[in-house]
C-alpha cells in the first residue's frame, strides 16, 4: 500500500515536472496607441479603472501575468483565456472593428456585465478585486449607452 502511494506521488511529480517544458507565450502583443479604444472613444475614469481592474487581463494586450502563470497547467489555462478573450474583444485593437462591430461590442459589454457573465467566476476567485459592484455595472452601462449614436 505504501509503495503504491509513493509511486502515485512520484508519478504525479514527474508529470508536473515534464509539463513545465511546454511553456505558452506570455509575451503581450504590442500596443499601438492609435489602435486602442482610447483613440476613438472617451472612456471616463470610472469605466477605464474598471476595465483595467476586471477586464484587461483577457481583453487587451496589457495582460498582467501573475507568478503562477509560470506554472503548468495553470500557465496553459491563463494563456488560453487571454487568447480567447482577446479574440472576442480587444480594447487594444479596438479600431480594427467596423463601426457596426464597435456598436455591437458596446452593447455586448453592458449585457455581459449586467448578466454577471464577465469577468467570470474562476477569474474573480483568483482576483477578488475584479468583482464588479452594482455601481461598476451601472457606470459601464451608462457609458456604453452614452457612446451609441443618438
Ligand atoms: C479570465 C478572462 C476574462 C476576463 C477577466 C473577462 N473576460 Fe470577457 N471574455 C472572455 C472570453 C474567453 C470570452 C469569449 C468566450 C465567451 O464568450 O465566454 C469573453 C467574451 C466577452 C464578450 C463577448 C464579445 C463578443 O463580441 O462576443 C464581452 C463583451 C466581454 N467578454 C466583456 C468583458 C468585460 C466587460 C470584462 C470585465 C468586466 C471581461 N469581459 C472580463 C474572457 C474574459
Amino acid at each position: 500500500m505504501r509503495t503504491w502511494w509513493k509511486r502515485i506521488i512520484l508519478g504525479g511529480v514527474a508529470v508536473l515536472a515534464i509539463s513545465q517544458l511546454a511553456r505558452p507565450s506570455r509575451v503581450n502583443p504590442p500596443v499601438t496607441a492609435a489602435h486602442t479604444i482610447d483613440a476613438v472613444l472617451t472612456v471616463n475614469p470610472e469605466v477605464a479603472a474598471t476595465f483595467k481592474r476586471s477586464c484587461n487581463d483577457c481583453h487587451s494586450n496589457l495582460t498582467v501575468w501573475p507568478w503562477y502563470s509560470n506554472i503548468a497547467p495553470v500557465s496553459w489555462l491563463l494563456a488560453y483565456d487571454a487568447r480567447r478573450g482577446r479574440t472576442a474583444l480587444n480594447f487594444s485593437e479596438w479600431t480594427t472593428y467596423s463601426d457596426k462591430e464597435q456598436q455591437d461590442k458596446l452593447k455586448e459589454i453592458c449585457s455581459e456585465v449586467s448578466d454577471k457573465e464577465m469577468p467570470g467566476i474562476p477569474y474573480t476567485l483568483l482576483h477578488p478585486e475584479a468583482k464588479l459592484t452594482d455601481a461598476d455595472t451601472g457606470f459601464i452601462c451608462a457609458w456604453t449607452k452614452s457612446m451609441q449614436p443618438k
